[in-house]
Order: structure tokens, then sequence, then C-alpha cells
């Protein structure tokens, strides 16, 4: 989709923020009055919003055939649905709606522009999509200052303009059509007294100044340069091109010598901290650490790795014959190895595997999950996880989906799942989600209290650049009776069956996890010390600005260069920090061996012959290699590895990787 200037039909934004410019949100069409003037709010949170003056936009009426708009459950704010939505909202009741009803009055703004445009996807946040619609207008177009809040009655014609509408569930919707009298009665007081953190978000994108090839964020006054000139800040081989943050994450330098400063000062005298100061430091950790994805630390803890994480939840959940576990076919193989590993163990239980044909749209891997979830469970009408667990009820009584395994973001292709939605459809069916969020943390922005996953594991090492390995586990309160015992057991276990007698020792969930067994701690005790270096850099908003317009960038220039496919749809839905490109000219595999052997020659080729990374994957017949995006690259990176690819192409169009091996490189 175009992100040129298309004029946007505007309304009442919706009070809950996402920060990741990239996604498609929600604009509503009317804005409230203020409470105590009845002035039109619209022109004011927009100029905030866009923070500038607004005297070169024009405002005109509009209505919008088709669509209607409906109260999100709990908040104060509305969505607007198509009619295919509305029907699996109120069903047949849709045939008593009159043409009025199935029509959504609003403000068409034009004249906004490209910048104007992600800042509004910004404010409005990750629930909505933007997509284009034909609507008809009303009178003629007003300045700011003549905006009112009465209606304009005689059509005068009709514009193609941008609409956001909700593209999450559509239960988490009322099914009756939102008033705007109602809502000016009831609301217009909570919208008069918009607090200051509904424009953080757009704030921090604001400051982000976006250069000539799209990069976002590439400098920023009182900050280094993003680029070359941070790789002073790694250790790597200078002449090592590293485009593969993505497997296992690189720490900088300061987190090597904290790391090495601390394993000298625990042994000066050993038992006081292990004994006295480990885990009151660990206890400190997961409370800096809980509210960076929006949880509270009794939910979260630290676990080697995600692959652990993963065995944790998977090996204390009570299984029961007739359980079916949900995986997709591009879950991470030793993840689905797990869940296998689960079935094996028990017979009773099965696996199911959701196929995904990339590129495609998120809503495509909802209906997919929908459709597996529906053939074996009822819906249970909840849009949250509530306090206890999930229960999921099947359609016959022999069997039921139990838990979907869904990855934020995958590993191959690197692309991200639409998780957030699928972890509030898993409410409805009453499935466990646990997510394999290894990329997540550092990678894209997470609010756990907004899409309520069941389980969530997501590696420090990875994107939040902490030393290897370590990575934080949530379970929300409502599942942590269902994961007694952390993996292995420790000295807080507590059995039901054998209490401790003599001594008060109560099972407290995160305790499990702060010792169980001896091993080095100071990776996990060094992520403080990676979380101030990306502060000092700039922080969040724009490492993941940055990295995501890189990532953007670079995959499209080098499909461009290719003549190629960059892995992504025209909503840009796919994409994170991480891009996946088809590879020029490279043979088709004559089997899965085939594959196999190749991939070796390409990675072998990359290692020792030209230095550098990217990793390469066969998928659907066709080679593709993941860039990863990071604050020390810049787009001739992407350049040099396009160089590289080229070569191995020719080499393996040669039949190169079917002579012996250097031996040294096996
Ligand atoms: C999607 C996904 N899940 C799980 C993992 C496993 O991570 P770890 O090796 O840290 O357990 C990876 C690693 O790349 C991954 O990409």
């Amino acid at each position: 989709m175009s992100r040129a200037s298309d004029d946007v039909i505007h309304a009442t934004p919706k009070r809950q923020l996402g920060s990741k410019p990239a996604l498609n949100t929600d604009i509503q069409i009317e804005m409230p009055p203020s409470n105590h003037n009845q002035t039109f709010q619209l022109p004011a949170i927009l100029a905030r919003v866009l923070g500038r003056p607004i005297d070169d936009l024009s405002f005109q009426d509009a209505v919008l055939q088709g669509y209607t708009r409906h109260n999100v459950r709990g908040e104060d704010y509305p969505a607007i649905i198509n009619e295919k939505a509305l029907h699996a909202l109120i069903g047949n009741d849709i045939n008593q709606l009159s043409k009025d009803d199935l029509s959504t009055r609003g403000t068409v703004i034009a004249g906004l522009k490209p910048k104007d445009i992600q800042l509004l996807d910004v404010f409005e946040g990750d629930e909505y999509w933007r997509i284009s619609a034909k609507m008809t207008t009303f009178g003629t177009k007003h300045t700011q200052d003549q905006v009112s809040l009465d209606r304009e009655e005689s059509a005068t014609g009709s514009t193609v303009a941008q609409v956001y509408v909700w593209s999450a569930p559509v239960l988490r919707l009322e099914p009756k059509i939102w008033s705007f009298a109602e809502f000016v009665r009831d609301k217009a007081e909570a919208w008069a007294t918009l607090n200051d953190h509904e424009f953080t978000a757009v704030e921090a994108s604001r400051t982000l100044a976006v250069d000539e090839h799209g990069l976002v964020g590439k400098t920023v006054q009182g900050f280094p340069d993003f680029g070359h000139g941070m790789k002073k800040h790694w250790g790597f081989d200078p002449k090592y091109t590293n485009l593969n943050h993505g497997s296992y994450g690189t720490p900088p330098l300061v987190v090597f010598e904290a790391k090495e400063k601390l394993a000298r000062k625990m042994d000066l005298a050993i038992d006081r901290y292990m004994r006295r100061e480990l885990e009151p430091t660990i206890e400190e950790i997961r409370k800096q650490l809980a509210p960076m994805i929006n949880a509270t630390a009794e939910e979260v803890v630290l676990v080697p790795n995600t692959t652990h994480g993963v065995n944790t939840i998977s090996v204390n959940i009570d299984w029961k014959d007739g359980d079916v576990i949900v995986v997709y076919a591009t879950t991470y193989n030793a993840v689905s190895q797990t869940v296998k590993c689960i079935c094996d163990r028990n017979p009773g239980v099965k696996l199911e595997i959701i196929l995904v044909d990339l590129p495609c749209y998120h809503s495509e891997i909802i209906e997919n999950t929908e459709a597996v979830f529906a053939k074996y469970n009822k819906p249970t009408g909840k849009t949250r996880g509530g306090s206890e667990p999930a229960v999921a009820t099947g359609v016959n009584d022999k069997e039921r989906v139990r838990l979907v395994v869904v990855d934020s973001i995958a590993s191959m292709p690197g692309i991200e799942y639409p998780w957030e939605r699928i972890t509030q459809l898993c409410h409805n069916y009453g499935v466990l989600s646990l997510v394999d969020a290894a990329h997540s943390f550092g990678q894209h922005h997470v609010d756990v209290q907004k899409s309520d996953p069941d389980f969530f594991i997501s590696n420090c090492h990875k994107w939040l650049m902490t030393f290897r390995g370590g990575a934080i586990m949530y379970v929300a309160k409502r599942n942590q009776c269902l994961v007694r015992s952390s993996f292995p057991t420790g000295h807080y276990y507590e059995s039901e069956r054998y209490p401790t007698t003599g001594y008060d020792h109560p099972w407290v969930f995160a305790k499990q996890y702060s010792w169980n067994g001896t091993t080095d701690f100071t990776s996990y005790l060094t992520i403080p010390e990676a979380i101030n270096f990306r502060q000092d850099i700039g922080g969040e908003d724009r490492i993941i600005a940055y990295n995501h317009s890189l990532a953007v960038a670079g995959g499209k220039r080098l499909a461009k260069r290719w003549g190629t496919r960059f892995m992504d749809n025209d909503k840009g839905e796919l994409t994170a920090c991480m891009s996946n490109v088809e590879l020029p000219n490279f043979p088709i595999a004559k089997d899965g061996n085939d594959a196999v052997k190749m991939n070796r020659f390409i990675e072998n080729a990359l290692l020792f012959d030209y230095n550098a990374y990217a990793a390469p994957f066969y998928y659907n017949n066709a080679w593709w290699a993941r860039f990863s995006a990071q604050v020390w690259l810049e787009l001739e990176d992407f350049d040099y590895l396009a160089d590289c690819f080229e070569k191995i192409g020719k080499r393996l169009d040669a039949g190169e990787h079917l002579l012996p091996f250097d031996t040294n490189r096996e």
C-alpha cells in the first residue's frame, strides 16, 4: 500500500497506543467535542499527533458505505468493520439493518504528508490497519477553524481516502452499532482529557528523522550516529560483515567487560555472593525486565534460552488423552521437536500443523488458525484470559486443542506472525497460547497486558544484546499453577504430596527459577548492562525504528537489484528487523538432501571465502536469505552480501557444492 499523501478519513482515535511505525491502524470518523465548550476536538488532537500546525489541511464530511462502527469492549474508543466482519459479529441480524445503518460518517482530511500518515499509524496502534476506500463526500472542504459538529446534508461527490479498520478479533467489539450521540454523552469527557502518555509513542517516533533512503533515526542529536561508527562498540573481526544478529545475538563490549568484572567480583568471596547477593540481584533484574513487556515481576523469570523455556512449560502441563497441540509449518525446529517429544511420551496427545504459505496476509494465518481451533473446540465467548487457566471444550468429547505454539517472529523465514491476535483467538476457544518469542525482546515492542498470552518466552541474548544465554519467561498469573516446577527442579520446589516439614517452605512461582542448579550466572547478571547500553545509544524506540527501516530498505534494495521477491505483503505485515529476499539464479534443489548439501556450501562460502553471513534457507522450492538489520549496519552491507550471494549462485550452478568439501570447514 502506498504511504503517499492519500487523503485520510479521520475520526475518533483510540486511546490504546501501539508504537511500531510500520503497522496500519484505526482512524475513526468523529472526534469528540470538549466537555466545556462543545468545540470540535479533531483539529487539536490531530495537531498534537502530527506535531505541527495543520492550517494546510482541509476537512470534509464523508460517508463510508458498507462499514459499521462499534465500541471496543471495555474501552472508550470505537472501531470500524466491514460487512463480512459484521456478519461474523451479529449473524443474520445484519439483514435488519438499513443502508444508513450500514455506513459510517466522518471527516476526510486532505493534504497529509507521508510522515503525517506514519505518525497517525503510530498513534492509532496495531489493532487496526489502514485501507483505501471509496466514500461519498458532503458539503465543501473546510479549514480547521470551520470544522464543527454540524452535519452537512448534501452529497457533493466521492473520493478515495484511507481509513483505519479493525484488524483484531471481531469478538472484542460490541454488537451494537456505535452512536455518536451516546459517545458524546458518555465518553467525551474522557476524550477531552487525553493524558500525555497517550502521545508518548507518537512523540518518540516524531523525533526520529527519516533519511533519503527511508532509514529512521540514523542520526539523533545527543546520541551516536547509527551505522558503521557503531562497530567500535562491538568486538567483531574488522573484516567480518555480520547480517545475522538474529541467530545468536552479539553483546556489545561493555557487556563483555561487565561480565568479566562480575565473574572476578563473585569469586572474591564466592559464598558471600552466592548465598547473599545472587538471588536479590536476580530479583532486581526481573523487576527491571518485567515493565519492558508490561508484566509484573511476579510473572517473569529468567531461563537460559527459549528452547529451555518452551520445554519447561511443555513438560509441566498435565497432558490428557485427546489433547491436541497445534504448531505452524514454520515453527522453529527444536520447538516442534519438543512438541513431538511430548506426543511421544503421551500417546493420547497428538500434533496438528497449520500450513502457512508465505508471503501471505496475517488475516490468512488467523483464518487458518481459527479453522483448526473451530474444528476441535467449542467457542467460549471469552476475549480475555481472566483469572483461571483456559479450559478447552471439544466439539466431541474425544479431542480438543489444548495448546498452540505460535511464534511472535518466526525463524526462517524471519517473518512477524499475528501472534497478538492469535492469543486473543485462543481465549475464545479455550486454547492455551505459548508464544515462542525468541526474537521479540529488542526487535519489536511487546505488551503482555494487551496481548494477554498464557506463556511468552523471549531471548534476551538475541535482540536485547545481552550475553548468551538468557531469556525472559512470562507466565500469566492464572497459569502459574500449571507450571509447578522449574526445569530442572530446584531447591524451591514444594511437593504437594510430600510437603516440607519443620520449617516454612511455601511454593512461589518465581522462586523456582532463582536457584535450580549451579551455573555461570553472569549472563543473567549483566542484563542491566545491555539495557543501559541500549539507553545510551538512544533507547528502544530508536533502535527498533532504525533496524526495522534498514531491514525494509535493505531487503527491497536487494530484491530490486536481483529482480526477485522481498517476502512481505502490501500491508508490510511480515517484516520486523529481519528481511527475507529470494536469491537470484540459485539452482533448485533436487530433494531435501540436496538442499542440505547446498545450504552447507552456501554457509561455508559465506563464512570462509567472503567473511560474512546472512542466513540462507530453502523455502517453497526457492533459495532465500534472511538479513538481520542492526545498529552497526548500513545499506552498503546489504550490497556486500548481494555480491557474495551472486558469486555463490554461480558456483552452485557450476556444481561446486558436489565436489568434496575442504575438511577444515566440516
Ligand atoms: C523462533 C525461534 N524459536 C526458538 C529459538 C531457540 O532459541 P534458543 O537457541 O536461544 O533456545 C530460535 C533460535 O533462533 C528461534 O529463532
